[in-house]
């Protein structure tokens, strides 16, 4: 058996596989998250720790399995959130999450600092945005030196937990990748970058391949959770890089598109290409040697989630949303939708944008409203693809996952827009399953990524673009792309 742990933002979830990928047991546990202020987003830290612990008890309670059978653990993890650990390895305050918007001014410093984007590419191939950790750590410096200058330690959630599992400090390449401290092509820490901001080299962890073993559970974990004493616990990955091999994305050409409440697109690449505008994410991938491009959209499903309750009043349900949707020609009769709801990430960086829907007539129904939607976000997701493409990058396969894509219409209008066939997958249980093959790769229950993922997750279904839809799609592709330059300036 393997175990693979997702350290999430709503919970966290665990899943028990066997060697050939079969689910045996899969758990989750939420847990609180904090916004003192608005643009905030925190989480304890020892909440994941306490959730984290039950979840594995009630793995093994009701798996019943022997646990000197579970040949290795893994973790994946919500990104770029900061944990702080002073001299005795405790949290000094609450983890400032991804999602947290309060480092504005953080980001600017951060330019001002190194002297430009393009020197910054330069070091860590990534631009500065509020979500990354570096902005984090400055903000801390700034705002609360008392705790900054406790810190002996900055970890990320995954890396905590493991910590805490085994009793050793580590990350790996593929979450270090999202700190914005690491050169991604050496996979070693930036020394410019951290020198000109001013951050000791010594609080950040070492930084080792995904797949390799960096401890075993100790015999104190082993007594509360029932695991068994000197388990091997493999670095694991961040959320992204684990939901892409849990997908397969371990080749380049194939890519996935994820649409939960933000959406991805997340492409594996052999060789490294920053973007020199820093429009789309190169992180190290869980891979060996590999990384990939990625692009997020702030609210993808969250669009759909959020026209439903409040232009539906919650009065409809996905079903008869898809139904009304259906009724309606491809393209909205011109209803187009800008899914900005709270800014947006790729491909404008821009925390100032917003939702549209533009072009709105007396002919517009229901309908309309809700397909535009679809639309909209599937536009948002294209963007991504086509910047990916533009880096160089053939695209073989586009393989989509999450809630968006369960919707028969939106997978057509996902095939229509993209232009291109897309696949469904026979597995979709996401960052956990990536987390638990990553273990399976760094204890050699797999010889490699592509064996396991070729053997465990199979395409169980391609949609093909509908010609006709296609050429409408491109032409209001067009449209929807003027209108975020039309309207930037408005967006303040
Ligand atoms: C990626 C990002 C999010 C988090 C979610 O850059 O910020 O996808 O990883 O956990």
């Amino acid at each position: 058996y393997l175990l693979g742990l997702d350290i999430g933002t709503s919970g966290i979830k665990g899943i028990l596989i066997t060697d050939k990928g079969k689910v045996i047991s899969n758990k989750t546990r939420s847990y609180p998250l904090s916004t003192p202020k608005s643009g905030w987003a925190e989480q304890n830290p020892k909440d994941w720790w306490v959730a984290t612990q039950e979840v594995i008890k009630k793995i093994i309670t009701e798996s019943k399995v022997d646990t000197s059978q579970i040949k290795g653990i893994s973790l994946s993890g919500q990104m770029h959130s900061s944990v702080f650990l002073d001299e005795q390895l405790q949290v000094i305050r609450p983890a400032i999450l991804w999602s947290d918007t309060r480092t504005s001014k953080q980001c600017q410093e951060i330019y001002e600092r190194v002297g430009g984007l393009d020197n910054l590419i330069n070091y860590v191939s990534n631009p500065a945005l509020e979500g990354f950790t570096a902005p984090k750590v400055l903000w801390l410096k700034e705002n609360e030196p008392q705790n900054y200058n406790k810190i002996r330690h900055l970890l990320l959630p995954k890396d905590y937990i493991r910590y805490q599992l085994t009793g050793e400090i580590y990350t790996e390449v593929s979450d270090g990748a999202g700190m914005l401290f690491l050169n991604v092509q050496k996979k070693k820490w930036s020394e410019k970058l951290l020198d000109k901001l001013g951050i000791d080299k010594e609080i950040l962890p070492p930084v080792v391949d995904s797949t390799e073993i960096v401890g075993e559970i100790t015999a104190e974990v082993a007594q509360k959770t029932g695991l068994a004493v000197g388990t091997p616990v493999v670095a694991g990955g961040a959320d992204n890089a684990c939901g892409a091999v849990g997908s397969g994305i371990v080749k380049e050409g194939r890519v996935m598109v994820s649409i939960g409440t933000s959406g991805v697109v997340l492409a594996q690449i052999d060789n490294s290409v920053a973007d020199d505008q820093g429009r789309i994410h190169l992180f190290n991938h869980a891979k060996r040697d590999s990384w990939y491009m990625m692009g997020v959209m702030l609210s993808a499903g969250r669009c759909f989630s959020w026209m439903k309750e409040e232009l539906f009043a919650d009065e409809l349900d996905y079903d008869h949303l898809n139904e009304l949707a259906a009724k309606v020609k491809p393209g909205s009769e011109g209803l187009t939708f800008l899914p900005y709801l709270y800014g947006e990430r790729t491909p404008y960086a821009d925390p100032n944008a917003r939702g549209v829907y533009f072009g709105v007539s007396g002919k517009h129904q229901q309908g309309h409203f809700i397909r535009s939607v679809m639309e909209g976000v599937t536009f948002g997701l294209k963007d991504s693809l086509e910047l990916i493409k533009e880096k160089g990058v053939e695209i073989t396969e586009i393989r989509v996952i999450g809630g968006g894509a369960k919707s028969k219409l939106w997978q057509q209008i996902l095939a229509d827009i993209f232009a291109n066939e897309i696949s469904l997958l026979n597995v979709e249980e996401g960052p956990a399953f990536g987390a638990a093959l990553i273990a399976g790769v760094g204890v050699g229950v797999y010889d490699s990524f592509e064996e396991a993922a070729n053997s465990i997750i199979k395409v169980k279904e391609v949609i093909s673009p509908n010609l006709e839809s296609v050429e409408l799609y491109d032409k209001q592709y067009k449209l929807y792309k003027q209108l975020y330059v039309s309207l930037k300036d408005e967006f303040k």
